[in-house]
């Protein structure tokens, strides 16, 4: 089969090759894929992965074949998934607890870009405990869990601050439910009750000081690259809680909730780029370069 594969010599470390067919487990069906999504942090440039190796984590299309061990959907099903790698593929392999099966309303371009950057931003927010009235902030609100994160903690009655690098990055975040869009921490006029940080660095640092006692910080990601250093005043006078949040395996449920969402039009997948896969490493650039407001899904020609 047709598959991206990590080549370091190419544009963006990706290139259009041709590799084995997967060979399904017991509770994996066998699926033919549509479209995939770029996640941040399966990029070659980011992971360091090795020449030959088939990256990707979300992938939609229609099963193949049903697990043999009886579980899951059946062929003809028309599916979203997430796996740990081989995703960008004809045909990927899928375990029956890493999918959602998509009705016809939901096309398989949105659906791609739901799972790892959807199924984080909600459990992201369900680490901080979003509520009504939660004063939250989103760093990194212009990418993929940024956008995601920006709508589901809008939609569970939370008032969001996004934070992006410029006005530009954050065009269109007021529209998703964004009550403020901000391009530094220092326009924070009174303090919040939790961040969900994808950005990490001195932007971190500087929010901790906007948090209220008690507050809560959910460590997503450091796109930023660089440390965030914190001063314990920052911490044990205020009881500040600061978790790692972990996508973590059987994502299937929250993979059907959002996809219930968007096929009730209340949650958009805010797909900025399409296009067809032998363009991935142009659109693996673009996320890089930070040019995608939201997904960058390419199709399989
Ligand atoms: N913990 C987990 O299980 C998990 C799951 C998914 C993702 N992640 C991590 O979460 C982070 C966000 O992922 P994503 O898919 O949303 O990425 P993305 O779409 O590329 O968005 C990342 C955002 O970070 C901001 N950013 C700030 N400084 C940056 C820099 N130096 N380089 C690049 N971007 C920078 C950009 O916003 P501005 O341009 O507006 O500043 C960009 O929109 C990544 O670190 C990713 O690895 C973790």
């Amino acid at each position: 089969m047709r598959a991206l594969v990590v080549d370091h010599s190419a544009p963006g470390r990706l290139a259009l090759g041709t590799v084995a067919d997967p060979e399904p487990g017991p509770d994996e069906a066998l699926v033919r894929v549509a479209a995939i999504s770029l996640n941040y942090g399966e990029l070659p440039t980011n992971t360091g992965a090795a020449e030959g190796v088939v990256p990707g984590w979300d992938a939609a299309g229609v099963v193949e074949r049903a697990a043999s061990g009886g579980r899951g959907p059946q062929p003809g099903d028309r599916v979203v998934t997430r796996g740990r790698g081989g995703g960008w593929a004809e045909l990927r392999a899928v375990h029956v607890d890493e999918l959602a099966v998509l009705p016809d309303a939901v096309g398989f371009t949105t659906a791609a870009a739901l799972p790892v950057a959807g199924v984080t931003a909600l459990r992201a927010l369900r680490v901080v405990g979003v509520r009504p009235g939660l004063r939250v902030v989103v760093t990194g609100a212009s990418g993929g869990v940024g956008r995601f994160a920006v709508q589901l903690a809008r939609l569970a009655g939370a008032e969001v601050y996004a934070l992006v690098g410029s006005a530009a990055r954050g065009e269109g975040l007021a529209a998703l439910g964004a009550d403020h869009v901000l391009t530094g921490a220092a326009e924070i006029e009174r303090p919040v009750d939790a961040v969900l940080d994808n950005v990490g660095g001195p932007l971190l640092s500087e929010l901790l000081g906007h948090l209220a006692p008690e507050g809560v910080v959910a460590s997503i990601g450091a796109t930023s690259g660089q440390p965030a250093p914190i001063h314990p005043y920052q911490l044990v006078p205020n009881r500040l809680t600061l978790r790692g949040v972990k996508l973590g395996d059987g994502i299937g449920h929250d993979l059907a909730h959002l996809v219930r969402l968007v096929a009730d039009g209340r949650l958009e997948a805010s797909v900025d780029r399409v296009a067809d896969w032998s363009e991935a490493g142009k659109l693996a650039t673009a996320l890089l370069n930070r040019e995608v407001r939201g997904k960058a899904v390419l199709t399989i020609g």
